[in-house]
């Protein structure tokens, strides 16, 4: 039955040894954030390229905060890297598995990396019974199959309960994300096994929440989607607004005060890339349908979604008459700031849509330029904004990265054959944009520049009614 426990209840596991299955994003987080915590990590990874880098102190992902992580546990012996199933398992209590469950052609999570890698283990453990923990984002049933193919690897039909973990980080906050999650889940068909788990995360002192295989995978899936439903949720009211003359962002401020709204989330743009939400949305759809239960409002998710790079060509269309011919600036190319991941990301679908117009693109990424040219080979990369702006026809911000906040609106305006700048993430003032003589397209915010919000805060608030006091 599930339950709410709390940390106080598990004790300090010590120095543990543990061995994650792929060095991914998920994977060499973890293992750098458990080795940091004092335990004894082997990261094991089929890519021996991937491990060659690792091994040189190269780290093959950009994530802040990741490679001092990496190197103090290298230094102190705690992190290791390596191909070798048997080398990784030698010893280890728990084995975690966070391999990749990319989307397959009808969009259903392709679980053969999982089922490789619950086969490597089960001829790897070598009589020795460590707790085998899922942390890929799988579907519903996953544990079950992990833990028929490990039986039948040893011997058995049903082999020893795994653990059902998934992993809530996000990239580019991945640490701190590891150090502080807002909750632990943890699904298992034995609860002492689960427990164990728990006592793993114990110092990190959060919520943990035990639960049945089934339930814990489940979580996962609604989580990701949720978080897409907000998002394309918000997109649609800024079509609205943009039909009517409001201005989404100050509609998303407004609605965000509310505390069972809340402000996360509610940022209109290009609509949610990344390796995770599409595909979590894309393989829940799957199985959904599969059982007979028609998943009507992910589906319209996942519609709005893409119509939001769809709707920013069109009206770029209107504004320069033809696309065809034209060059067309965009910066930004990784799915979000903050990574060099471009795994289903708005810019590349939108790049993918201008070309197929006919347009020629120049693209600017700070970060994820070489993930983006081996994507799209076609793309011509500029080293900065200034030069990728050179000669343009209009001007795309498709990634909120930082720097683009303080562009400087004369120089690109000097530099563009012709000064339109389409704001796919909300981030410029648009009155400041005109003022520089650009035509300005946001997304769900008025043509015209309208006034600025105003924002009272009371300083005292002794001074409000009583029961209004915060
Ligand atoms: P990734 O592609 O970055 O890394 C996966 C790694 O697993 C790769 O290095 C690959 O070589 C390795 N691998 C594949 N098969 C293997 C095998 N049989 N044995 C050993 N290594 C193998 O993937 P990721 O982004 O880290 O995602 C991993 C899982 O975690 C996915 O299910 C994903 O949905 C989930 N997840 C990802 C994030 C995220 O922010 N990236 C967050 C939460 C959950
Ligand atoms: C997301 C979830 O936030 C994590 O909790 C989860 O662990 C992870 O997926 C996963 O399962 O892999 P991540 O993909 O790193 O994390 O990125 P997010 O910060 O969630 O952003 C996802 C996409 O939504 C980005 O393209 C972002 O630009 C977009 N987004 C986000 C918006 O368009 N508007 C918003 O208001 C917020």
């Amino acid at each position: 039955m599930p339950a709410l426990m709390s940390l106080s209840m598990y004790g300090d596991i010590g120095s543990a040894s543990i061995c994650i299955v792929g060095a991914g994003y998920v994977g060499l987080v973890t293992a750098a954030c458990l080795a940091d915590m004092g335990h004894r990590v082997a990261c094991v990874d089929v890519d021996e390229e991937k491990i060659d880098r690792l091994r040189q102190g190269c780290l093959p992902i950009y994530e802040p905060g990741l490679q001092p992580l990496v190197e103090k546990g290298s230094a102190r012996g705690t992190l290791r890297c390596t191909t070798s199933y048997e080398e990784g398992l030698a010893g280890a209590d728990f084995v975690f598995i966070a391999v990749n469950t990319p989307s397959t052609a009808e969009g259903a999570a392709d679980l053969h990396y999982v089922r490789e890698a619950a086969r490597s283990i089960g001829g790897a453990v070598n009589g020795r019974r460590p707790i085998v923990i899922n942390k890929s984002t799988v579907p519903v049933g996953t544990a079950e199959m992990v833990e028929n193919i490990l039986g039948a690897q040893n011997g058995g039909s049903v082999g020893p309960a795994v653990v059902s973990n998934p992993e809530f980080l996000r990239e580019g906050s991945a640490i701190h994300d590891f150090f502080h999650p807002d909750r632990i889940v943890l699904g298992c068909r034995d609860p002492q096994q689960a427990a164990r788990v728990a006592e793993l995360y114990a110092p990190l002192n959060r919520p943990i929440l035990i639960t049945d295989v089934k339930t814990a995978e489940m979580i996962k899936y609604a989580s990701n989607s949720f978080l897409a439903t907000k998002v394309s949720f918000i997109n649609e009211m800024a079509c609205i607004c943009e039909a009517l003359g409001a201005d989404v962002t100050q509609v998303a401020l407004g609605m965000g005060w509310d505390p069972r709204i809340g402000p996360e989330f509610l940022s209109a743009g290009l609509g949610y890339g990344g390796s995770c939400l599409p595909k979590d949305v894309r393989a829940l759809i799957h199985v959904a349908t599969a059982q007979g239960s028609p998943a009507h409002l992910l589906n319209a998710v996942t519609q709005v979604n893409l119509e939001q790079r769809q709707r920013l060509v069109r009206r770029l269309r209107e504004a320069l008459g033809s696309i065809r011919g034209k060059c067309i600036a965009v910066l930004g190319l990784s799915f979000k700031p903050g990574t060099d991941d471009v795994r289903d990301a708005p810019a590349l679908d939108l790049i993918r849509l201008l070309q197929d117009e006919g347009a020629a693109v120049r693209a600017y990424d700070p970060c994820a330029e070489e993930n983006a040219q081996a994507a799209l080979p076609e793309i011509s990369c500029c080293p900065d904004p200034y030069e990728a702006a050179e000669g343009c026809h209009a001007l795309i911000i498709a990634t909120e990265w930082e720097q683009f906040r303080s562009l400087d609106l004369a120089r690109l305006k000097e530099c563009m054959a012709n000064p339109i700048l389409a704001d796919g993430r909300n981030i410029l003032d648009p009155a400041r944009v005109r003022e520089h003589g650009f035509t300005y397209l946001g997304v769900g915010r008025p043509d015209q520049t309208q006034l600025h919000a105003l924002i009272h805060l009371p300083q005292d608030t002794s001074a409000l009614p009583i029961g209004q006091q915060t």
